[in-house]
Order: C-alpha cells, then sequence, then structure tokens
C-alpha cells in the first residue's frame, strides 16, 4: 500500500511517501506566495495551496493520504462552487489584535478561557473569521443565501476535494471556537466573535475513513501540522514533548487527560482522536518567530551562509550582555503580548553581526526556554524533548537550547517529523503498526549558569516589552 503524507505548511507544500523500511521519502515540495498587503496583515492564496495539494497527489499516485494544514488560518467560500471570497489569513497576521483587546477590556478572557481554553490572541481563527463577516461584504451577502463557508484552510481543501465539508477537532480547538471538553462548536463563542456557527465545517476525528480524494485515494487522516509532528515524534505517553522548529518554534506535551492552566499559559489543545476513540490533549505553546528571524536576518545581510551562524568564536552572547528578544510578530505563549517587538539590547561599539547573530539563535533558544518552563510547571515533561526543524540541525543552537531549557534533548534522524507523523496515523487506519525503534541522538544538558541566563534574558524581554507600552 502506497502511503502519501501530505504537508501543507505555513511556507511550502510537500509530499513524502512511507517507505518499506519505515523511512520517509520526499517526492515533490512547492513554495507558494506569502502577501503583506498591510502592517501585521499575512495572506496566502487559498486556490494556490489546493493547487500544490493537486500537484502532490499527483506525483505521489498514493492509495491513502495523511494531510496537515497549518493552525489557525482560516478563509471564507462559496459553498457552490467552493471558490475562495477573500484570501487565507495566516496564523501569523495579527489584524485583529484591536478586536481581541476591544474583547479584553469589555471582561470576554475568562470566558473564552473557561469555553475554549484559550487566551484572547489574535493568533487564533476567531478573530479572524469575525473580521472577515465584517470587512468582506459577499460574506455577508453569502451568508444571508446560505452559501457562506467558513474555515480553517484544512476543511476548505477537503470540500474541494472530498466533498465533505469536514473539519478534524484537533484542528477546531485552534480555532477559539470549540468547547474543548466536548469538541463541538460553542455558540457563545460564535456568537462573541461574530462567526455564524452555521457557516462552519462538521467537527470529526483526525483519523478514519474522511473520504475519496482525486484520484482515488483514502484521506486517512487530516489534522493540524504540530500534532502531526507531535504524533511523528512518538510522544504517545503523558509528559513526551517536542519542539519544532520551523517559521515559528511550536512545543506540545502530550497529557492525554485535558490539563488546564489556571491563568493564560501553555495552550490546553486536542492532540488527536482516532475515529470511535476519546479524543488524546496536550499542552501547546508558540514562539512566533524561529525560522523567520534567521531569514529576516540573512535578508538583512547580517551573516551569509548557514555555516557562518553554527559556530561562534565567543562565548554566549547572553553572558557578555548581549541579548536579542524575537518578538518580530509579537510576544506568545506565556506572555501573550501582541504589541511587543524586537530587541538587540547591550550592543557596544566593539560588537558586530556575529554578535548579533549569535545573541539572535541565544534568543530564540531562551523564548522556547521560558515556554517549555511554562509548560512543566503544568505537566512534567518524562524524557528527553525530541527537536526537530531546521534550526535543530545548526550544533550551537541545540547545545545552548539544552543548557537554557535545563532538558536533555532527542534529535531524530527523520527530520520530517511532521510528515511521518501523518504517514503513520495514515498507516494505522489501515492496521499497519509503526517499529518501535527510532534512531538520533541524545544532547544532555549541561545547566551551569542557566539561572543568570534566563534572568538577563527577562529582563531584556521585560525592556522591550515595556517599550512596545510606552508607544502604543
Ligand atoms: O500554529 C501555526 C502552525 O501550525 C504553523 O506551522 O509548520 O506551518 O509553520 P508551520
Amino acid at each position: 500500500m502506497r502511503i502519501a503524507a501530505i504537508d501543507q505548511g505555513t511556507t511550502s507544500t510537500r509530499v513524502l511517501i512511507l517507505g518499506a523500511e519505515g523511512a520517509l521519502e520526499p517526492v515533490l515540495s512547492l513554495s507558494h506566495g506569502q502577501s503583506y498587503p498591510a502592517p501585521g496583515h499575512v495572506e496566502q492564496d487559498g486556490e494556490e495551496l489546493l493547487a500544490n495539494i493537486l500537484r502532490c497527489l499527483d506525483a505521489a499516485a498514493p492509495d491513502a493520504v495523511g494531510l496537515a494544514n497549518q493552525g489557525e488560518s482560516c478563509l471564507a467560500w462559496d459553498r457552490r462552487d467552493g471558490r475562495p471570497i477573500c484570501a487565507v489569513i495566516s496564523w501569523q497576521d495579527d489584524r485583529t489584535a484591536d478586536v481581541t483587546a476591544a474583547l479584553a477590556r469589555e471582561g470576554a478572557a475568562p470566558v473564552v478561557m473557561a469555553r475554549a481554553g484559550l487566551p484572547l490572541d489574535p493568533y487564533f481563527s476567531a478573530s479572524k473569521l469575525g473580521w472577515i463577516m465584517r470587512h468582506v461584504p459577499r460574506a455577508a451577502e453569502l451568508a444571508a443565501q446560505g452559501n457562506l463557508r467558513l474555515g480553517t484552510t484544512d476543511a476548505f481543501f477537503r470540500d474541494r476535494l472530498t466533498g465533505r465539508f469536514e473539519t478534524d477537532v484537533a484542528t477546531a480547538s485552534r480555532t477559539s471556537l470549540m468547547t474543548l471538553e466536548t469538541g463541538c462548536w460553542d455558540e457563545e463563542l460564535c456568537r462573541l466573535f461574530g462567526v455564524p456557527l452555521q457557516c462552519l465545517p462538521a467537527i470529526g476525528p483526525t483519523s478514519g475513513d474522511l473520504g475519496r480524494l482525486p484520484g482515488g485515494a483514502r484521506l486517512a487522516a487530516s489534522v493540524v501540522d504540530q500534532q502531526a509532528a507531535l504524533f511523528g515524534h512518538g510522544c504517545h505517553r503523558p509528559g513526551a514533548g517536542k519542539v519544532t522548529f520551523g517559521t515559528g518554534a511550536f512545543v506540545q506535551c502530550l497529557t492525554g487527560a485535558l490539563v488546564r492552566p489556571d491563568q493564560p499559559g501553555p495552550l490546553p489543545t486536542v492532540a488527536w482522536q482516532r475515529a470511535g476513540e476519546a479524543i488524546t490533549f496536550a499542552l501547546d505553546g508558540g514562539v512566533y518567530s524561529a525560522a523567520s528571524a534567521v531569514n529576516w536576518a540573512r535578508e538583512l545581510g547580517l551573516f551569509d551562509g548557514y555555516a557562518a551562524i553554527s559556530a561562534f568564536a565567543k562565548e554566549p552572547a547572553i553572558d557578555r550582555g548581549i541579548a536579542f528578544v524575537p518578538a518580530l510578530a509579537g510576544l506568545g505563549c506565556p506572555h501573550w503580548n501582541r504589541a511587543a517587538r524586537g530587541a538587540w539590547l547591550g550592543l557596544g561599539l566593539g560588537d558586530g553581526k556575529a554578535d548579533m547573530m549569535q545573541a539572535l539563535l541565544e534568543g530564540v533558544a531562551l523564548r522556547t526556554a521560558e515556554l517549555l518552563a511554562a509548560m512543566q510547571a503544568e505537566h512534567p515533561f518524562d524524557g528527553p524533548v525530541s527537536v526537530d526543524g531546521g534550526l535543530s540541525r545548526n550544533g550551537y543552537f541545540v547545545r545552548f537550547l539544552s543548557e537554557v531549557a535545563g532538558h536533555d534533548l532527542f534529535l531524530p534522524e527523520e527530520t520530517e517529523q511532521t510528515a511521518t507523523g501523518l504517514a503513520w496515523m495514515a498507516a494505522e487506519c489501515f492496521g499497519i503498526d509503526r517499529p518501535e525503534r527510532r534512531a538520533g541522538r541524545h544532547v544532555v544538558a549541561d545547566t551551569t549558569g542557566r539561572a543568570a541566563r534566563l534572568e538577563t534574558f527577562a529582563a531584556a524581554r521585560r525592556a522591550t516589552e515595556g517599550f512596545a507600552g510606552a508607544v502604543t
């Protein structure tokens, strides 16, 4: 049986095939456009994403498919022909920061926290879908006729590809429109964000018989990409955790049962749900700028090749009083301050590009360490945290991360953990089990100086938050 994993991510759409030995074989990778039409706006073209998925399907010619989507990114389309009526509003987009701030001022935060388990933040789909209802004139028109469809990108893909207007419970848990305990759309939340519930897709499991794709392959798994990666990392017992370093850095810890933090911090989220089984939960948190910060610095001319930032001659920048706060798209978990912006602090005349880059990498690691600590306080990690994605191949970064996180890390040999998770989620629907052993490398944490580094970084972060507060 030919099983394909299609990973429709923030910057690319990739397809890989599950090989005989359980390895993932890349078939095709396609990039797509991103547009930034106004400050804080980040958009993609739904038709382009869909066309790329179709090209991946064509190239792989599979019997069964696992499909991953970007979390939170969403759009609206016409029920009759499936054509989008607006761009995909990316998870990175913070055009609705004023909406969520106004809702917070009106005292809505406790209701959202109690029902969706999420803080009020423009990251989640709810305020983005509400924005579409208020700003895209055709949305209201189509809604009045009963022809409007609203959803995350997976619901759009599945509507067009399988003819079934459905989403999965893990992706739905990232919208801030779902009651976490029941896995059903929440009327009160839909009303609060101005999203007509009847325009949303049906919520179903993350794997099972999810319909037939063009060409006849069965869609056997459909899930948000970070949860697919969690599955790929083999995080199946409570306390097992992973970090994926892509555009952002996304940390998850499997909890099994629902763990609800009292304060906005790590997010309770659905990990997955096999058809006919109970929901498995996880905790989640993201550093919004990871590879995006590195690429931004490269475009600014701070370094050329990646070899230049894999090792540094000097001791860590943070120990020399130089810090970078990677808040280029605001601060997410556990601070939830979207107004914050990035900054280098502590530079002197003797410091150059290499020092700035060293501080930048350390800043991403230190933010990740903050997040791991916040998660650890809610549910302890059990065993090394498994790490994948581009930055996990940077020797300096990984060593520094283990030091400031105070966690041993595991670096799986297989670099495509999202695809790995998708493929095995799909495979188990056909009774194909994953081999137990996973090849990879351990990094043992040396935590000397950890507390001082975290303190220096926290001071830098507070300074940038204070600055943003002074401006807004
Ligand atoms: O929450 C956003 C996340 O799902 C995006 O992941 O891998 O597409 O950058 P990625």
